[in-house]
């Protein structure tokens, strides 16, 4: 329950608009309320904020820790911190995934600053993957339950129609480090104890099964997670800061903007290494 907080619902199951808040200047109280909101909600959608690079850091350390921008992408100019994510020259991915799970410790929150945006397209759209189990059936939630998922930054993130020389340099970026890390599939929240799907685009195979196997059962719980009716979807504006629990989503920034520009910072705070259902 929030007390100081204007906070009213976008979707259905997930993401809620924080309205009347000033990010650069957070008072203590309303904090709180705001990370209760975040818990419950899993995505928040700020509009209008006044923030730069260094008070979107700020804001983002009262939740932890930051992490560096990105284990091997370049952070923004001067800002260790601070990843920029730019569509240009064919640098996107069309992607349903949760931040940097190939690392052993993935980043628990995400947030992203809008900086351009494009008159159309461009969208960010974030799903629940905590209704997701919640709606899996009991056989398949119990098969979930036991699985563990091999992460890996090792794969085409960036698809091959991309075929931009700004894309093969990225694609390059991206993988001059590769992880191999197994997550359980089935995450519990350190905070709320709520059950989650935990796979997305870099959850490549299953631990024991074929790769044939490993496809089809991720796709088929994948199907749980993206469902329109499981999702949110942001239309951005300039000044917007967007939110997100990676222990509880997945999103997707589809690539409908043409040769527009857009450009977001993303800053992301430190997490733990996700437990599974057996502790
Ligand atoms: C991201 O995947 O971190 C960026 C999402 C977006 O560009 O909307």
């Amino acid at each position: 329950m929030t007390k100081n907080l204007d906070v009213r619902r976008v979707g259905g199951r997930i993401g809620a608009e924080v309205v009347g808040v000033d990010l650069t200047e957070p008072s203590d109280d309303v904090f709180p309320e705001i990370n209760a909101a975040l818990l419950e909600h899993k995505v928040l959608f700020f509009r209008g904020q006044q923030l730069d690079d260094r008070s979107q850091q700020r804001f983002l350390s009262r939740f932890g820790p930051l992490t560096t921008a990105h284990p091997t992408v370049h952070s923004a100019e001067g800002e260790a911190n601070v990843l920029e994510v730019s569509g240009e020259e064919g640098v996107r991915s069309n992607n349903w995934h949760t931040d940097v799970t190939f690392v052993v410790s993935p980043p628990k929150i995400t947030s992203l600053r809008s900086l351009v945006v494009p008159p159309y397209g461009g969208d960010t759209v974030i799903a629940n993957s905590q209704t997701a189990y919640r709606d899996l059936p009991e056989p398949l939630r119990h098969l979930a339950d036991q699985l563990w998922a091999v992460h890996t930054n090792d794969y085409d993130y960036i698809q091959p129609q991309f075929n931009t020389d700004a894309a093969d340099e990225y694609r390059k970026e991206f993988t001059s480090k590769t992880w191999e890390t197994a997550h359980p599939v089935v995450r519990v929240h350190p905070e709320t104890g709520e059950r989650g799907l935990f796979i997305g685009g870099f959850a490549q195979r299953l631990i024991g099964l074929s790769g044939t196997d490993s496809r089809d059962i991720l796709r088929l719980l994948q199907t749980y997670v993206t469902r329109p009716e499981n999702t949110v979807r942001w239309r951005w504006a300039p000044g917007d800061l967007v939110v997100f629990d990676n222990r509880a989503t997945q999103h997707y920034a589809p690539d409908d903007y043409g040769d527009l520009p857009r450009t977001l910072h993303r800053v992301t705070v430190a997490g733990d290494v996700p437990v599974g259902v057996d502790g």
